[in-house]
């Protein structure tokens, strides 16, 4: 069995090192990329606290296209460069957004959230997907989570 348990009490930096050795774990040696999405979406919904939604878009013809993920129900399809994951996409740079109301064309899938991280997988220079945490509070995101969310989405880019 899976067994992981982060000190409540540890900071974001150490929480980070802690889900990104998780991650490895869980992920090394399985070629599947849709089971090791799925695994880190709930890895990450089960121990990111303040989060309503944690999971992956793909780029698949030119678009992103809802991946495995944690959370309620979400849009299944979005163009590059449309809400924040098609900036993160199109652009190939982390967004963070302290509010998505302030955010030009956000796409509102779950009505509680008020911030939102995303950033983009780059596999041999294209962006093959990305990584969207979404929480119900305003500026819930910031550098360490940021820096966390790069360091596993670099180590993810060739096992999803
Ligand atoms: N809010 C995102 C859409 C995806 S959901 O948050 C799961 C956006 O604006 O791209």
């Amino acid at each position: 069995m899976f067994d992981f348990a982060p000190d409540p009490d540890a900071s974001k930096d150490v929480l980070y090192r802690e889900l990104l050795a998780a991650a490895d774990a869980l992920t090394s040696g399985e070629p599947d990329g849709v089971a090791n999405m799925a695994n880190v979406a709930a890895l990450l919904g089960e121990f990111l606290p303040d989060c309503n939604w944690t999971g992956f878009y793909r780029v698949v013809e030119g678009e992103l296209v809802l991946g495995p993920f944690a959370g309620r129900p979400a849009c299944i399809r979005i163009p590059l460069g449309a809400g924040v994951c098609g900036a993160a996409a199109q652009s190939g740079e982390t967004q963070l957004v302290e509010d998505v109301h302030a955010f030009p064309g956000h796409i509102a899938c779950d009505a509680r959230s008020r911030s939102e991280l995303v950033v983009p997988i780059v596999k041999d220079g294209l962006v093959t997907g990305v990584i969207d945490l979404d929480s119900p509070d305003l500026a819930r995101f910031d550098e360490d989570d940021r820096a966390g969310i790069e360091a596993l989405a670099a180590m993810l880019s060739d096992r999803v």
